[in-house]
């Protein structure tokens, strides 16, 4: 197994004396040998070294083809971000310059001096560790959306429709009940921005008070009101070049969405209490789980904010419409919370796929989160069970009306003796029955 983290070096060479002295040299770096062309492109499929030593003038294979450009060739095609130097011999700098043509990163003239070959290896190890370094960085950018999973049409659609979004200016507005993922796919809209260097600013509008919202949003100045000891800047003002998430947009008051609206006209903002203007660069995202269009309908939420905020609408379907993402999302947090926990529980058991697929989801993936959380506390067994989620078993039990009714019966004898201290009279008055037959019932079902 290669670990990426050894760094690792492959010399190619075919005088084996020299071979033995250069793996020497270089003992503090993983060293692979090889003396001909196919043990070379061999060790480079498997070990897949970060910087490459290779002798040019390798003798031509038993079909009489020069192997030192055909190898560096294949190599390149291998591993393309592997750093190649090449040795020449007596061929001169011709072959030299060629091979820095075909890709190779550097060349050294024999004879070896050990320590400028040095110099030149750490280098080539330096530059492969860089470039791999902003791989990662690109590649973490492009994939902002892979903290979301899904299978499901239509939320693959939303996704493709993100990434076709983020880098524009538009305002989105995400729609979805509770739990669907709006704030994730909030945070992927800013990361797959122009705008993902800056902040994105969240605030909560249903959780902050009425009476703080508009301080929240535009800031202050020292002295703009009692308790206003220092000069704040507001959200707004924070996500100056970033992104400004207005969450839960539905429950801003009438008064709010005014000022917002005069901001999101004219891009500039007071502080409460300030004379200046401050000129704001921000891109808008809101989500809601209300329903806007009838809000807007209803006189509660302003028309003309509504068309600002939602130059592009995203309607972000439940769970229960993802007909593959059940599973799927319960198999990925299993999966998550196993890892964290080092737990050994393995998968699901069939009752609880059977309870997975069945059940409504009314508060969607977050309420999925929530069972698996619980199901790794409850769980004794490596299968997690549908009791374990705190799901009712939905395996396809025929229905048994008089069982449903025993059942109910016994839970509503239990509550009324509960609830009445156990007086025999009291719960017999609360659940509109005579003593006698209250006594009847707890005799039927044991209860004492
Ligand atoms: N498709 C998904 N893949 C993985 N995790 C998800 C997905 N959708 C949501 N989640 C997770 O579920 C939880 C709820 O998601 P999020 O906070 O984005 O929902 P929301 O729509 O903003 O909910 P609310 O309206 O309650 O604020 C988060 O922990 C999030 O990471
Ligand atoms: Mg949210």
């Amino acid at each position: 197994m290669t670990n990426k983290n050894i760094k690792t070096l492959l010399i190619v060479e075919d005088d084996k004396g020299l071979l033995t002295q250069l793996k020497w040299h270089f003992s503090d770096y993983k060293v692979i040998t090889a003396t001909n062309q196919k043990d070379a492109l061999d060790s480079i499929r498997r070990y897949e070294p970060n910087v490459m030593i290779q002798d040019l003038g390798l003798p031509p294979d038993e079909n009489g083809v020069t192997q030192g450009f055909e190898l560096l060739q294949q190599a390149l095609i291998l591993t393309p971000f592997m750093k190649i130097i090449v040795m020449t011999g007596n061929e001169g700098n011709e072959h030299a310059m060629k091979a820095v043509k075909l890709g190779s990163y550097d060349f050294y003239t024999k004879p070896v001096q050990p320590d400028v070959l040095d110099f030149i290896v750490q280098r080539a190890f330096h530059i492969n560790e860089i470039e791999s370094k902003n791989r990662k960085l690109s590649q973490n950018k492009n994939i902002a959306l892979t903290g979301l999973i899904t299978s499901d049409e239509t939320m693959l659609k939303i996704c493709k429709m993100i990434e076709k979004v983020a880098p524009t200016d538009t305002s989105c507005l995400l729609l979805g009940e509770s739990g669907t993922g709006k704030e994730i796919l909030a945070n992927s809209i800013h990361q797959l921005s122009n705008r993902c260097d800056h902040n994105i600013v969240a605030i909560n509008c249903a959780a902050i008070p009425e009476t703080l919202i508009e301080s929240e949003l535009f800031g202050y100045e020292k002295g703009a009101f009692t308790g206003a000891n220092k000069t704040t800047p507001g959200k707004i003002e924070l996500a100056h070049k970033g992104t400004l998430f207005l969450d839960e947009i539905g429950d801003i008051p009438l008064q709010t969405q005014v000022k917002l609206l005069r901001f999101l006209q004219e891009r500039v903002i007071e502080r409460i209490g300030g004379r200046t203007q401050i000129s704001i660069d921000t891109r808008i995202v809101c989500a809601t789980h209300r329903d806007l269009d009838a809000m807007v309908k209803a006189g509660e939420f302003r028309e003309d904010l509504f068309y600002r905020i939602a130059e592009i609408q995203i309607d972000i379907p439940p769970l229960r419409d993802r007909r593959t993402d059940k599973i799927l999302l319960a198999k990925y947090l299993l999966n998550k919370y196993k890892e964290q926990q080092k737990s050994n529980i393995i998968g699901f058991s069939e009752d609880a796929i059977n309870a997975i697929e069945n059940h409504n989801w009314p508060g969607n993936v977050r309420e999925i989160e929530n069972k698996i959380k619980r199901a790794f506390i409850m769980c004794d067994s490596k299968y997690v069970s549908a009791t374990d989620l705190g799901l009712k078993l939905t395996e396809n039990t025929p229905l048994n009306l008089k069982l449903v009714r025993q059942n109910a019966e016994i839970s509503a004898l239990k509550q009324a003796l509960i609830s009445n201290n156990n007086n025999i009279s009291a719960a017999a008055k609360s659940l509109g029955i005579t003593r006698p037959t209250l006594y009847d019932l707890m005799k039927k079902y044991d209860l004492n």
